[in-house]
């Protein structure tokens, strides 16, 4: 893996829109999108490019069950707040934590997922070492599917939520298989509180106890984190 040290967000957003850039350049016809606090500085600099994204077609990486669009802490929310208010795409694509059968819209959105494999996938981690909502011990063959999130994951989210009890129990995910499938990878993660886990991501064991570990097998990763975050290493 290659790993980038940034001095703070706004340096990773920079360094990550620049990989985009690149690939965008050389051909990249799909991206694949990721929320929580971590992307907002990419998104910024995305933003406040002057590039084309009108022949880019983007997926996200998943969304919470039973949230609405117009629900501020949605996943379908944050995107519009955060890029697609500002920068036009040709297509976008985010899980429908609405419907009725959950089973069938993850079947549905990996076949579309196969339709357009992803060029460059930009990822968060959780403390808990997930990636999208791929909680620990989740298969590295799964693909698109429904997800109860753990505590830990309920925990770090509720900070957006005003009780505890309004923060979504599931979720719908790409899985790790879809996520390796990804020709190439961007993760992204700053501050102390990362540490921890960005060391098992870069020198713990393979392990779907970690979830992020799988990227240890994946040819083409990039890892962007500040000081803080690289500070066990
Ligand atoms: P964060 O979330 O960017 O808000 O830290 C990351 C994640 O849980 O994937």
């Amino acid at each position: 893996m290659n790993i980038i040290k940034v001095k703070d967000p706004v340096a990773g957003g920079i360094a990550a829109f620049g990989i985009i850039k690149e690939a965008i350049a050389a051909g990249a016809k799909t991206l694949g999108l990721a929320t929580g606090s971590t992307p907002e500085t990419l998104y910024r600099a995305m933003v406040e490019s002057d590039l084309d994204f009108s022949n880019i077609t983007a997926f996200n990486l998943d969304e919470y069950v039973g949230l609405s669009k117009d629900n501020s802490q949605s996943y379908y929310y944050f995107m519009q707040e955060h890029l697609f208010k500002y920068k036009k795409f040709k297509q976008h694509f985010i899980e429908n934590g609405l419907v009725g059968d959950l089973e069938a819209e993850a079947a549905a959105y990996e076949a579309k997922l196969q339709a357009h494999p992803i060029d460059v996938q930009i990822l968060g981690i959780g403390l808990n070492g997930h990636i999208g909502f791929n909680e620990p011990k989740t298969s590295f063959a799964s693909l698109t599917h429904v997800t109860n999130l753990t505590e830990s994951t309920i925990n770090a989210n509720k900070r957006f939520f005003e009780r505890v009890e309004d923060v979504p129990t599931k979720a719908l995910t790409m899985g790790i298989k879809s996520i390796m499938r990804s020709k190439q990878i961007i993760l992204l993660a700053y501050g102390a509180a990362k540490a921890p886990i960005i060391k098992k991501l870069l020198e713990g064991p393979v392990s779907e106890d970690v979830p992020a570990s799988v990227l240890q097998k994946h040819p083409q990763v990039t890892v962007i984190i500040d000081e803080a975050a690289a500070s066990l290493l």
